[in-house]
């Protein structure tokens, strides 16, 4: 059986003395946590080392909301995979849909940042989801199938060893708007099920982690179905009761 991950994207939200307090009451709540439900919270760049002290030696894993698809140079205001990792950073999420449409990540690009992110050692979140229209539109399939291409072109499959995936459908994200259970079953066994072509093995152990609008109150709905891993979660992460309701939904299903 696979663990679920419960994963919080603070996005840009915060300060110094908010983003401490949240950490903290994440982590004396949750203590060791039920092994089975892994909890990370990926807080924007300038608190990652501050917060992973915090996190030091605990079972909440501190991940990062970006990275550059470079190694090292003059790419000013960047900061690149190896940074990430020094200040303890065990996940990188790439591909964020709100990158993709708004700061010119293409799928080649995504693609190189989930291989500098893998080479410097860490576990790429890969984001992959389809906008409203393109739901519409009977491409939702197809969506997935050129963004998740795209990677496994630069990789292989052998990087999902590590890899997780997350579907977040755009117009789930931030809207209240979430999928149904079955919508997201639906596209998480067609992520499975183009991973298993390339190796059963690695299809099974791969988590696939649901992300859009999911709060308490639905979370237990959606981590119930067999292709959903956990949760990738926005809004919902930023209040620790909100954040534990899910994650204590997800402990509750094992
Ligand atoms: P919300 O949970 O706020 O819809 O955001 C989801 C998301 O984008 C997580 O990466």
């Amino acid at each position: 059986m696979r663990d679920y991950l419960v994963a919080g994207n603070w996005k840009m939200n915060g300060n110094a003395a908010a983003n401490a307090e949240l950490t903290r009451a994440i982590l004396a709540r949750w203590g060791g946590g039920p092994a089975p439900v892994r909890l990370l919270i990926c807080p924007p760049y300038p608190y990652l080392r501050e917060l992973g002290k915090v996190l030091a030696g605990s079972s909440v894993a501190l991940g990062a909301q970006n990275v550059s698809q470079h190694a090292s140079g003059a790419y000013t205001g960047e900061v690149s995979a190896t940074m990430l990792k020094d200040v303890g950073c065990e996940f990188v999420i790439v591909g964020h849909s709100e990158r993709r449409a708004m700061m010119g990540d293409t799928s080649h690009i995504v693609a190189e940042k989930f291989a500098a992110v893998l080479g410097a050692g860490m576990r790429p979140i890969l984001c992959v989801g389809e906008t409203l229209e393109e739901r519409e539109g009977k491409r939702t399939e197809a969506v997935i199938d050129e963004q998740l291409a795209a990677v496994l072109k630069r990789t292989g499959v052998q990087a999902f060893a590590t890899a997780v995936i997350a579907y977040e459908p755009v117009w789930a994200i931030g809207t209240g708007r979430t999928a149904s259970p079955q919508q997201a079953q639906d596209v998480h066994e067609h992520i499975r099920s183009r991973l298993k072509a390339l190796s059963a093995e690695i299809a099974d152990s791969m988590q696939i982690l649901y992300g859009g609008s999911v709060k308490g109150d639905n979370a237990a709905g959606l981590f119930a179905k067999p292709d959903i891993d956990g949760g990738l979660i926005g809004g919902a992460s930023l209040k620790a009761d909100d954040f534990l309701a899910i994650a204590a939904a997800a402990a509750s299903l094992n």
